[in-house]
This record gives C-alpha cells, sequence and structure tokens, in this order.
C-alpha cells in the first residue's frame, strides 16, 4: 500500500500534463492536402489513427517520418494527384484504401512490409508498385482496374483473401513466398496474356481463375474449398502434388484445353465439372482419383473417358458429349449398377449440345431422373487392360479400378 501510495501521484501528475498538450501522434485522424500537412506528424513514430489524403490535393503528396499507422491510409477520387510516397512506413494496420486516382503513376513505400487490407480500385495511370522491402504480410489484398503489368512489391507468404481483377495490363504474377492462402484466390478479366506463378504455394482454400494464359502452381498439395478454371486460355494445366479438394474442382469454358493431370488426386470434395472445353478429347489424367463427394458432370466434345480408380461417386452423373463413342456411357452406366455412382446417372453420347446439370454439381443425391445411354451389357466391349471374357461388373472393374 505505501508503495502505491507514492507512485500513484506522480502517474497522475503525468497523465494531466500528458492532457494538457495532447499529442498529434494520437490521432483519431488527419487529412492531408499537401506535403506540409503531412510533415506535422513526421516526429510520430506511431500515428494512431487514420490518414486521409484529400480529394484536392495535387501533384506528390510524401508522407515522411511516421513509421506505424494503427488505423487506414485513405485517398479517394484526388483527381490530381500524381505520386504518394513514403520512407518509413512499415506497417498499416487499417485498410489502404487507394480508389478513383485517375493520373496517380507512382506508389512509392520504401519500408512498407505489413498491411491488413488493400483495397485499391480504380488507378488507370499505375503500371507498377515500388515497395523497396516488399509487402510481407496482409490479410486481404484487392486491386482492381489499374494498369500494373505485375504485381512485384507484393511478396506475401500467406493471405487470407486475394482478388485481382480487371487489370487489362496485368501480364505476369510471381509471388514466390506465397505458401498458404486461408480463405480465397481469384483472378478474373486481367490481361489477355496472364502468366501466373506461385511455385511454393501448397495448401489453399478457394482458387479461381478466370482468363488465365498461364498457371503454375508445382507444390500445390491441398486445396480445403474449391478449385476452378473458367474461360482461360492454357492448353493444359497439371498439378502434380495435389491429393485432395475440399470443394468441386471446375474446368469450364476453356477452348484452348487439351489435357489436365492430377497424377496424385485422390478425393474431389465437391462436386466435379467438366463442361465447353471444345478440343478436350479426353478425360483422364485421373490415376488415382478414387472418390467424389458431390456429382460429376461432364459436358462437352470427349471421345474418352479415363478414371480407372474411381469407386465411389456420392452424387449423381451427367455425362454429355457430341461423341458417338458408346463405350463411355457403357462405362458411367455400369459404373451406376454397381453402385459407384450413387445418385441419377444420365450418360448421352451423340447429343448435338451437351449440357451440364447445374442441380447436380452441387453434390448430394439426386431423387429422381432416368438412366439413359447407350449401355447394352456387352461384355465385347473392352477398354484398357480388361479381359474379353470379363461380365460387367468386371469390365466396370478393368476401367475404374485398375
Ligand atoms: C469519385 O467521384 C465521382 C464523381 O463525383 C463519384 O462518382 C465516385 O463515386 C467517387 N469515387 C469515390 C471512391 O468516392
Ligand atoms: C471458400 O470461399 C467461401 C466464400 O466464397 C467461404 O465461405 C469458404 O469458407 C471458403 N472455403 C474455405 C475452405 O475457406
Ligand atoms: C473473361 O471471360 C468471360 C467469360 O467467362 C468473358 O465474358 C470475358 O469477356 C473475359 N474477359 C476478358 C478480359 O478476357
Ligand atoms: C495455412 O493456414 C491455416 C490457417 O492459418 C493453417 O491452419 C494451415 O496449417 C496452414 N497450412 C500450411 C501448409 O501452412
Ligand atoms: C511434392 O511432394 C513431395 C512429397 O511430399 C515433395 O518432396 C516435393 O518437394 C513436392 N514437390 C514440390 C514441387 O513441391
Ligand atoms: C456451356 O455452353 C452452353 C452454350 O453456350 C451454355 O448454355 C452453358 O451454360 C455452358 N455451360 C457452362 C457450365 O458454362
Ligand atoms: C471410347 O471410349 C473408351 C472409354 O473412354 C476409350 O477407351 C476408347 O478409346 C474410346 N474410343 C475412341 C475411338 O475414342
Amino acid at each position: 500500500m505505501v508503495f502505491s501510495k507514492v507512485i500513484l501521484p506522480s502517474l497522475a501528475l503525468a497523465s494531466s500534463v500528458f492532457a494538457q498538450s495532447r499529442d498529434i501522434c494520437d490521432g483519431p485522424s488527419i487529412t492531408i492536402v499537401s506535403s506540409a500537412d503531412a510533415d506535422s506528424i513526421a516526429g510520430c513514430e506511431t500515428y494512431d489513427g487514420d490518414i486521409i489524403i484529400d480529394p484536392t490535393a495535387q501533384g506528390i503528396i510524401a508522407i515522411n517520418g511516421v513509421q506505424q499507422i494503427t488505423g487506414d491510409f485513405t485517398c479517394l477520387n484526388a483527381t490530381l494527384l500524381t505520386s504518394i510516397t513514403s520512407d518509413q512506413i512499415n506497417t498499416i494496420q487499417g485498410t489502404w484504401h487507394l480508389e478513383d486516382l485517375t493520373i496517380l503513376s507512382n506508389l512509392q513505400f520504401s519500408s512498407l512490409t505489413g498491411v491488413n487490407t488493400i483495397e485499391w480500385i480504380g488507378l488507370p495511370a499505375l503500371q507498377s508498385l515500388n515497395m523497396a522491402q516488399g509487402i510481407q504480410r496482409a490479410n486481404s489484398v484487392y486491386i482492381s482496374n489499374t494498369q500494373l503489368n505485375n504485381i512485384n512489391g507484393i511478396e506475401l507468404s500467406a493471405v487470407a483473401t486475394l482478388n485481382i481483377n480487371n487489370n487489362p495490363y496485368l501480364t505476369d504474377v510471381n509471388v514466390n513466398d506465397l505458401k498458404n492462402v486461408t480463405n480465397a484466390l481469384s483472378f478474373s478479366a486481367n490481361g489477355r496474356d496472364l502468366s501466373i506463378s506461385f511455385p511454393n504455394l501448397e495448401s489453399a482454400a478457394n482458387l479461381t481463375f478466370r482468363n488465365v494464359s498461364k498457371i503454375d502452381m508445382p507444390s500445390l498439395a491441398t486445396v480445403g474449398g474449391s478449385m476452378g478454371f473458367y474461360s482461360d486460355t492454357f492448353k493444359t494445366f497439371s498439378a502434380p502434388n495435389l491429393t485432395t479438394t475440399g470443394g468441386t474442382l471446375a474446368f469450364v469454358d476453356s477452348p484452348s484445353l487439351t489435357s489436365f493431370a492430377f497424377p496424385a488426386l485422390t478425393t474431389i470434395g465437391g462436386g466435379f465439372l467438366v463442361a465447353n472445353n471444345t478440343n478436350l478429347k479426353a478425360i483422364n489424367g485421373l490415376p488415382k482419383l478414387a472418390t467424389i463427394v458431390g456429382a460429376l458432370d461432364f459436358a462437352g466434345t470427349f471421345n474418352s473417358v479415363a478414371m480407372p480408380k474411381l469407386t465411389d461417386v456420392r452424387g449423381g452423373s451427367n455425362v454429355q458429349t457430341t461423341s458417338t463413342n458408346a463405350t463411355i456411357c457403357e462405362l458411367f452406366d455400369s459404373a451406376h449398377d454397381n453402385g459407384v455412382i450413387k445418385g441419377v446417372n444420365t450418360c448421352l453420347t451423340s447429343k448435338a449440345n451437351p449440357e451440364t446439370n447445374p442441380t447436380a454439381t452441387g453434390g448430394g443425391t439426386a431423387s429422381t431422373g432416368t438412366s439413359s445411354g447407350d449401355s447394352n451389357g456387352n461384355a465385347a466391349v473392352t477398354f484398357g487392360p480388361a479381359t474379353p471374357l470379363a461380365g460387367l461388373g468386371a469390365l466396370f472393374a478393368a476401367i475404374f479400378f485398375i
């Protein structure tokens, strides 16, 4: 008690002095029109609040001295602003929101390594980033409508959400250190020739790639959610180390696609959708696939299908192809008859306009429907190493289990 009686008055004195000359570094916010305004916080190691660059700011705004911002960094509609620089900011604990900055061409943050959320939208003059240290930590990154050619300077090792869309000049994305995407990664409508490389990405929740011309993810081992490829222009895709997905795997509307390879994939945790890939003539490259938890939905012009280890499709199956190859439907009809496909099986060859079954791809077991196709139960139809004498069950086994 004696000790605290001695201490308390001096604490009270200190805080009253503090309150009288309230520190500019304590925020809650500062609005910057010119670099001179920024100089007023240059002595703050930590600025405890939000920094706002006013829409009327022009030319160059330099925010020097400050090392950390506990709040947001916002600049909206400053259409006369060409450059934002900072020599020492290393962390933005809130959202870095830049939007509608029509002539901003330089973003130079020499010390920045961590940002909670990046939201850059409508920066049509921004062609490159100037981040000497590289942003290594971010929870969420959203970049849309910029002129960026690459995202060099964003050097994340993990991220929850990364969404990069409508950046028409973006041709090259290589995030070497990225190992883990804990919620979702999505690319869409960027440069016509966008090549994406995540050489060390091992684990991802959801992955969506639209309008991409090349994707390289050699280390990808698990996808917790869904993985989808839509309107892409690559010819081949392979995921040599991927063993499972927690959700749907989809390849849709990619006219150049001729093959995909998942040599280690055993389980698709949702549906398996392959549709409208006009040059995909064989659906194979799945030597170990054993389980599809949702529905199987294939529509296109493919002439053959092989999934030698498939033993369990918990949903239904919809297979429609322009091909006249009746063996395909024998295969699926047998798989249904043998209980491998638990839901309704619809299989149609020689179908002029193959259609997907959107309701089926959600997974689960369909309640009603018909099984159609070309199954004639003729064991003389052989496939792969099947013996000509094998019965239906054995034929099926030969096709699906080997
Ligand atoms: C910028 O200004 C335009 C025109 O007033 C407005 O439509 C737009 O929403 C503004 N953008 C932002 C991010 O506030
Ligand atoms: C995948 O993304 C959805 C939102 O689109 C989200 O609800 C879900 O949690 C994500 N999956 C995983 C495994 O994070
Ligand atoms: C991306 O693909 C969609 C179809 O999924 C298409 O409508 C759109 O025009 C494409 N955008 C670009 C920029 O290629
Ligand atoms: C990815 O991050 C999640 C959530 O932080 C974690 O549970 C998982 O183990 C990480 N995976 C890898 C491969 O680092
Ligand atoms: C693929 O997985 C194996 C075994 O886990 C590992 O040794 C190898 O380095 C992985 N390949 C890549 C490119 O990550
Ligand atoms: C495939 O293409 C047809 C015809 O263009 C379209 O109706 C259908 O929705 C497409 N399917 C998918 C899954 O994109
Ligand atoms: C017909 O389909 C079966 C099963 O996928 C395949 O083994 C065979 O090669 C196909 N025949 C032709 C002519 O493509």
